[in-house]
């Protein structure tokens, strides 16, 4: 199943790129120049529980050993690091992502099959993984709905997806402290500790795509539309978002 029209994740952001044909460039290069300090800024914004948050959801997911993991938008490895601490086998966890810089990262850390690639277009073969999982990185596609297609055609019959985000809260406080803590407080954080504007102009970019993004609901109906059954979306603190399904077998 193939649903036609594009799903932008936002509309553009004309603050960092000034027409829409230069949004994928613009992403690339903020997160090849940035890749270096992704971490640091990562436990900044996450106050350090992000592996841990990583690692329950896989298991939340059915994720073991034995199984094979294609992980998009791998960054510096983040998802993948605890993918292969569940499934112990390095041949097991494959890992994509369109930025060079960041797969430079991670290769230093992890010795697993590595990818360049668009994860609206996975140069994947069909039905060949268990579990696809992305990582903080809905609101960089071109096309949901592409995308979601491509997931669920890679996937084997009963394989699990698994994409983890932060949404805008739906309580106006918890949005405006949200606001000041990611918009404002992590983007100067990661400038000072960091010495790069690059570090600052990422944070804020997380925020403005995570303020204008798609609301959660259209976000499930397109992973519905995409063939997956079992769509869920489990949302914890009003912030973050777990969204999943299955492949029918
Ligand atoms: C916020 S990072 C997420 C990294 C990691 N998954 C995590 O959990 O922290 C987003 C990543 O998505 C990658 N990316 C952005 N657009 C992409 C695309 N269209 N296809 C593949 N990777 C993309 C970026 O290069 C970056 O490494």
């Amino acid at each position: 199943m193939k649903p036609d029209a594009p799903l932008k994740p936002h509309p553009p952001l004309p603050d960092y790129y000034p027409d829409l044909a230069q949004r994928p460039a613009f992403v690339r290069g903020l997160f090849d120049r940035t890749a270096r300090y992704y971490d640091h800024v990562n436990r900044l914004l996450s106050l350090g529980s992000g592996s841990w948050h990583r690692r329950r959801e896989l298991t939340r997911a059915g994720l073991q050993p034995g199984m094979t993991v294609l992980d998009v938008a791998i960054g510096t490895g983040l998802v993948a690091r605890q993918a292969l601490r569940i499934t112990g086998d390095p041949q097991s966890v494959i890992g994509l992502d369109v930025s060079a810089g960041m797969l430079d990262e991670v290769r230093r850390l992890l010795n697993i099959p590595l990818m360049q690639g668009l994860m609206e277009q996975l140069p994947v073969a069909d039905q060949s993984v268990d579990l696809v999982s992305m990582g903080y990185a809905l609101r960089h596609v071109a096309d949901l709905n592409t995308t979601f297609s491509e997931f669920h055609r890679v996937l084997r019959p009963g394989g699990v997806l698994l994409i983890l985000e932060i949404a805008r809260p739906t309580h106006p406080l918890k949005r405006t402290l949200l606001k000041f803590y990611l918009g404002r407080l992590v983007p100067l954080l990661g400038r000072l500790t960091t010495g790069e504007r690059d570090t600052q102009t990422l944070m804020r970019y997380y925020w403005d795509t995570i303020e204008h993004c798609v609301p959660p609901e259209t976000i499930l109906q397109a992973i519905r539309a995409a063939g997956f059954a079992e769509a869920d979306c489990r949302v914890e603190f009003d912030l973050f978002r777990t969204y999943s399904g299955r492949k029918a077998i």
